[in-house]
């Protein structure tokens, strides 16, 4: 016997940039859809709507993912970041600043997933994540330089239809370096900290 045509549908909340929305939708609604037609965050985009081009990449769980191959009720419970919550307010992300600066983009309809894709690249390069290019993939080598060529590779998930890859590229490595100097500052004021916690525990 055919199911009651609502045994096809549930609810479903989504934290989507830290705030939920809860929706009934067809258990075959793609993430992209709900966000796209149901939530009307259309930033991100629908490319080839088959995880080809990367145009609809948004983060769970700060990793990447093609939302036009996930189904939003997989998503409940999960952390969705897209490109409406990528900057923190006003202040736009170190990625988002270096494509304007850079022009990392010509009609920029691939732009959202470029930058959701290069927000989570430049976590994983410095969480020492390898590519198919790192020549070192040992554990203790540590991240490697995060070169034009590994960039490419880390970023081969997300074509561009206008060509814009130069600059793309060039803005990825700007904001990963920015993002290499904010770590090293915030590792100075932890060991400060620690050093400074140290000495009173001595002193007390
Ligand atoms: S629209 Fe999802 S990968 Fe192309
Ligand atoms: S900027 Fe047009 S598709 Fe990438």
């Amino acid at each position: 016997m055919a199911p009651a045509p609502s045994s096809t549908y549930s609810a479903v909340t989504l934290n989507i940039n830290g705030e939920k929305h809860t929706l009934t939708v067809d258990h075959r609604t793609t993430l992209l859809d709900a966000l796209r037609e149901r939530l009307d965050m259309t930033g991100t985009k629908k490319g080839c709507d088959q995880g080809q081009c990367g145009a609809c990449t948004v983060l769970l769980d700060n990793r990447r993912a093609v939302a036009c191959l996930q189904l939003a009720v997989a998503a409940e419970g999960r952390e969705i970041t897209t490109i409406e919550g990528v900057a923190d307010g006003d202040q736009l992300h170190a990625v988002q600043q270096a494509f304007l600066d850079l022009d990392g983009y010509q009609c920029g309809y691939c732009t959202p997933g470029q930058i959701c894709s290069a927000v989570a690249v430049i976590e994983e390069h410095a969480a020492g994540w390898p590519s198919a290019v790192t020549d070192d993939v040992r554990p203790e080598a540590g991240p490697p330089p995060l070169t034009a060529e590994e960039i490419r590779e880390r970023m081969s998930g997300n074509l561009c239809r206008c060509g814009a890859y130069v600059s793309i590229v060039q803005a990825v490595a700007r904001a990963a370096e920015a993002d290499a100097r904010a770590r090293a500052v915030d590792g100075d004021r932890t060991a400060d900290g620690s050093q400074a916690a140290k000495r009173e525990g001595a002193a007390a």
